[in-house]
């Protein structure tokens, strides 16, 4: 594979070294492409020792061969390690004023930056927001770690140790498919996930217990098969997100409250071949937030709630020419054969094609890496029933949009 390794200028560089020896020693061509301030830390003859190519910093070097665009062209994966809060500014701003900035703009390879810089500048809303714009765009960010940095001071900011970086960075190449494939590919699907919270005061919401992990995995399997996935994403856990984000078949939407997921979902599915409801949407929300926190002194609270628009019903009455609409239902039911009656009353109610029907209750169906669905569609029966990872069950609904479709 064809490596591109920029550095920018950081003490850690020194680890870089390591980066680009375990490429090489693993086969890989492995280019260095420095900024002039990194030379500093580690100079030019350590790089073309190690790597055994010519390295310069220059856009005017070869101009002949126009390596400032050869190199990006040519690269399978560019790897941007340290990288500094500067370069990391720059990137997001597309600056070209060094090879390393020709050769970002010019590659159409994943691209990993592995950040390293002191924590109050990583912390800085400048670079926040600068990671925010490079992740959106699909480059994959390692690190920092917490840990000692130079000066004596300890936070998050320490560059990722080499070999993760390299890990991560070929982890990232092989999940890529050279164009897409599986029997989704060439569908456009819109997929819901998550709990929606509704605002009370700034500090308080109603929320519900939906994980986003079933949405995801549904999101994650359509994209594995081949196709092109819009997610929007109201509240999840913790990092359900991580995977989805940086999937290149899969665009990320966050839609917090019932109306931003109403407004979103109505906007991504025009056009769309299949959507699926998987988000858990607060049935109410409140219609007068208050603007400051409401304090026990202001004694009994009641609150008044308003019925939210039902989404599903609202993308069906909208349904676009050969669009398949799939909905889930949670459903408390005593046995099975509740269940079943419930979810068949609900797939008619709702209108869609096909609805996955579980199971919860205090101890099932929430947080848990585990679910039990099964399907009904427009024939009113369980037309098929899926039991295992949540990845199985999205796997399952694919089969059965398939069937229908
Ligand atoms: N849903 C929606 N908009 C809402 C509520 C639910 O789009 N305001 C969608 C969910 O995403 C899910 C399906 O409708 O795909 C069923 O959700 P569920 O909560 O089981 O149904 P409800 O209509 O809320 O019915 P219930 O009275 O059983 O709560």
């Amino acid at each position: 594979m064809f490596v591109v390794v920029g550095v920018s200028g950081g003490i850690a560089a020194y680890k870089t070294v390591q980066v680009v020896r375990a490429l090489v020693t693993n086969g890989h061509e492995v280019h260095v492409v420095p900024t002039e301030d990194s030379l500093r830390f580690v100079g030019t003859a350590t790089w073309e020792a190690i790597s055994r190519h010519p390295v310069t910093t220059s856009v005017h070097d070869d101009v002949a061969e126009v390596r400032h665009v050869a190199l990006g062209t040519q690269a399978d994966l560019v790897i941007v390690a340290p990288a500094t809060a500067n370069t990391l500014a720059k990137m997001a701003a597309g600056i070209s004023d060094n090879l390393l900035g020709v050769t970002l703009l010019a590659t159409t390879a994943p691209v990993v930056v592995a950040p390293a810089m002191h924590t109050a500048m990583w912390d800085h809303a400048a670079t926040q927001a600068n990671i925010t714009t490079l992740r959106d765009r699909g480059v994959y960010v390692v690190g920092p770690a917490d840990g000692p940095l130079t000066g004596g001071d300890s936070g998050p900011g320490r560059m990722a140790e080499p070999d993760e970086i390299v890990a991560e960075a070929l982890a990232l190449v092989e999940r890529e498919p050279e164009a897409p494939a599986g029997d989704l590919a060439g569908l456009t699907v819109v997929v819901s996930t998550g709990g929606t919270r509704e605002p009370i005061d700034p500090v308080r919401y109603i929320g519900n217990r939906s994980s986003g992990k079933q949405g995801v995995a549904v999101a994650l399997a359509a994209a594995d098969r081949g196709a092109y996935v819009h997610l929007v994403a109201a509240h999840v856990d913790g990092s359900v997100l991580d995977t989805a984000l940086h999937h290149p078949r899969i665009a990320v939407e966050r839609a917090l409250t019932a109306a931003e997921m109403d407004t979103a979902m109505r906007a991504a599915a025009g056009g769309s071949d299949v959507v699926v409801m998987a988000a858990a949407v607060a049935d109410f929300s409140v219609p007068e937030v208050s603007d400051v926190k409401i304090r026990k002194e202001d004694g009994t609270v009641t609150l008044d709630l308003i019925e939210n628009p039902d989404i599903l019903i609202g993308l069906v009455r909208e349904r676009g020419a050969g669009q398949t609409i799939v909905g889930f239902a949670a459903e408390t039911a005593a046995d099975e054969a509740e269940l079943q009656e419930r979810g068949i009353r609900k797939r008619a109610r709702k209108g869609v094609d096909l609805l996955a029907v579980n199971r919860v209750g205090w101890q099932q169906g929430f947080e848990s890496a585990r679910n039990a669905v099964l399907f009904v569609d427009t024939s009113d029966q369980v037309t098929a029933r899926a039991e295992g990872s949540k990845r199985a069950v999205a796997d399952a609904l694919w089969d059965a949009v398939l069937r229908l479709r």
